[in-house]
């Protein structure tokens, strides 16, 4: 199903010299293209032209097929040329040498992890000064979650960016940021950011002279003076936020007009339709990739693009603008990588790979398998997460997924209702289980969390909380259970194990590392306490990072664990993503195997989602192994599992 989604990619994109080029268009794009014969150029300026060269037929077909405005289309050539000509000597160097090894990121060493700078360490100067606690955990990708200015109580944690170039004063200033990416380059970490591309904080200046009726304002958004219009789009368009921001638009009072804004109120809507803001959002991204980002991450990717009478997802248009992204980036920063923010069912998030010839993102969220695996904790049924991992693992090798246990955003039980159907599972009934498992109201369950976006009607809900809490550490540690707590960091051991031998990068959500669990203080603050994400968006306790040593420890025990596993993982080639992965049948519903090899090795990982000991038979597998983290002899006939244990088997390939 996937295969032939991604084939339909490839063919909406027409050959670029199929289209004719008209007068206009080869006006605009000489404009930027001519060479005097003789001048000579600097390597630098070979290596752009070169680039440039390579993309121009593709990036102008693309630009013209969507706004067939040929002298936006030359202002975005002579700008591209300008923001490259900025762009910082190291920062080429860094580019070119990842256009000679294209796979950089793709290695087995490759381990990120996701934080709020002021959680984390207050402002920028502060995840500075901590670059050797990240070090400390393995980490050589850094996302900082978002830190663009966004007015205090309207903020959707970052993601209403009232100015794409101001850092929020809190957090520090654009030259903080150029001296923490330029640390993180000497040491050899990534450094990723948000680029929120949907839409602009009501507070930003487009969105000010827009609401002032400023007409060329109000045309970068979706303005409508009458209801008629968004009542249609209503008709069709999903809701995002159904209970805490119901409907797609809001009334301007002030300014007589309904404005679409699919999150919140005051997150409004970008009209990409308009090329005046595909060209500055990609002036934009162009200036923030020069500051040193690694990675850009765009969010809310599939809601770019919007016609009436459709769901306004995941239409083609939206193909057309990351594709040209892609181009725009390889043109001016070809060191810089997209990572698509696509939380959709897999069909619909596999084609943000664009095809092998046109490739759009390098790397989407594994959003499906994620929230499979939290199914799993609460069935201990590990049926469904095969089935997934099975179709993940069919997919071409250059597709690379990030996989995670728990990032900002709450949990979506975006899961493959239609298998679980035949398996006497219903969609509504089932939700209610899950939600009420990682509640804590079903019996055996040592979870806590909460509801997000709990929606009466249709019963649905998405789910916050830490990893930590979810795995029962919270629980146990209040009613000082050990056997609980033994039980929990098991689990939560495990998930990571599992985690780390799926292909794809692992993401660290900070604090997991130390096995934090829920922070409650977000209800105190007017501006957090409707939003229960905030629940898992607590500040980093460093007191308990002292203890990541100490065996006895909570702390200890998980993030002693996580970095052995974090070694082994970055010590073996059979984890990198060009390695073959697949699942093995264990004869047991709750056990869960994962072989992994390449080039005549081959590491089998086993793990128990069950709170039972068991004993399990791999079907089909013999051969001698040994467990990677005893060295004991282990045979695949007999592998001995504590409940929510798992066992790392490492064997010769026959
Ligand atoms: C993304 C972010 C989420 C935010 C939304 C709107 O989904 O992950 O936190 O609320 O975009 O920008």
């Amino acid at each position: 199903m996937r295969g032939k989604k991604a084939e339909t990619a490839k063919t909406k994109k027409a050959a670029p010299q199929a289209k004719a080029e008209t007068a206009e268009t080869k006006k605009a794009a000489s404009k930027a293209e001519t060479v005097p014969a003789k001048e000579k150029v600097s390597k630098a300026e070979a290596d752009y032209r070169r680039r440039f060269d390579r993309h121009l037929d593709e990036l102008r077909w693309l630009y013209m097929e969507l706004y067939d405005n040929g002298s936006m289309f030359a202002e975005l050539c002579d700008r591209l040329h300008e923001f490259y000509e900025e762009r910082a000597r190291d920062l080429k160097k860094k580019d070119g040498e990842r256009e000679k090894r294209p796979d950089w990121y793709k290695g087995n060493d490759m381990l990120g992890m996701m934080l709020y700078i002021d959680n984390f360490a207050g402002n920028l100067q502060g995840v500075h000064e901590k670059l050797s606690y990240i070090k400390r955990c393995n980490v050589n990708y850094i996302h900082l979650m978002p830190f663009l200015d966004t007015p205090k109580g309207r903020s959707d944690g970052g993601y209403a960016v009232a100015d794409f170039r101001k850092v929020q004063p809190a957090l520090g200033t654009m030259e903080d940021l150029e001296s923490l990416t330029a640390a993180c380059r000497k040491e050899g970490i990534s450094v990723c950011m948000d680029f929120v591309m949907n839409h602009t904080s009501e507070d930003h200046e487009w969105a000010k002279r827009a609401r002032a009726g400023e007409g060329e304002y109000m045309s970068r958004y979706f303005f409508f003076d009458n209801e008629a219009i968004p009542a249609e789009y209503e008709k069709t368009v999903p809701q995002v936020f159904p209970t805490t921001a119901p409907g797609n638009f809001t009334y301007l009072a002030d300014a007589g007009h309904f404005v679409m804004t699919s999150f919140y109120p005051y997150q409004w809507d970008l009209n990409y339709k308009n090329p005046r803001v595909f060209n500055e959002m990609m002036y934009n991204f162009l200036f923030l990739a020069n500051k040193g980002i690694d990675i850009m991450r765009i969010d809310a990717v599939p809601y770019i693009w919007k016609e009436l009478h459709t769901q306004c997802r995941n239409l083609k248009q939206v193909h057309t603008i990351v594709r040209m992204m892609r181009m725009i980036s390889e043109i001016v920063c070809p060191g810089v990588l997209l990572l698509g923010e696509v939380v959709m069912e897999p069909e619909k998030v596999v084609p943000y790979f664009g095809t092998l010839e046109k490739p759009e993102c390098h790397m989407l969220y594994n959003v499906t398998t994620m929230a499979t695996t939290w199914h799993t904790v609460a069935t201990r049924d590990v049926r469904l997460l095969k089935r997934q991992l099975d179709i993940v693992n069919g997919l071409p090798k250059e597709y690379l997924f990030l996989n995670y246990l728990r990032c900002h955003d709450d949990i979506g039980w975006g899961l493959d209702y239609d298998t679980l159907h035949q398996w006497g599972f219903e969609e509504r009934s089932h939700k209610q289980y899950l939600n009420d498992y990682f509640q804590g109201l079903e019996g055996d369950s040592g979870s806590r969390g909460e509801l997000y976006n709990a929606d009466p009607v249709s019963g649905d809900a998405r789910f916050c909380g830490t990893t930590a809490s979810m795995c029962g550490v919270e629980k146990a540690g209040f009613e000082q259970d050990e056997e609980a707590m033994k039980q929990a960091v098991r689990l939560d051991v495990m998930l990571h194990a599992y985690m780390f031998m799926q292909s794809g990068i692992p993401v660290l959500y900070s604090g997991d590392e130390i096995g934090e669990v829920n922070d409650y203080s977000y209800k105190e603050d007017p501006d957090k306490a409707a939003d229960s994400r905030y629940l898992h968006r607590g500040k980093l306790d460093w007191t308990l990072t002292e203890q990541i040593s100490d065996e006895e420890s909570v702390t200890g025990q998980i993030f002693g664990q996580l970095d052995r596993l974090e070694k082994i993982r970055s010590a073996g080639k059979v984890f990198a993503a060009q390695a073959d992965a697949r699942t093995v049948e264990t004869g047991d519903t709750s056990v869960l195997c994962i072989s992994r090899s390449c080039e005549g090795e081959e590491i089998l990982g086993v793990f128990n989602f069950s709170e039972y000991n068991k004993e399990v038979s791999l079907c089909g597998v013999t051969g001698e192994y040994k467990d990677m983290l005893t060295g004991d002899d282990v045979s695949p006939a007999k592998i001995p599992l504590p409940a929510y244990g798992f066992c790392y088997m490492a064997g010769k390939q026959k």
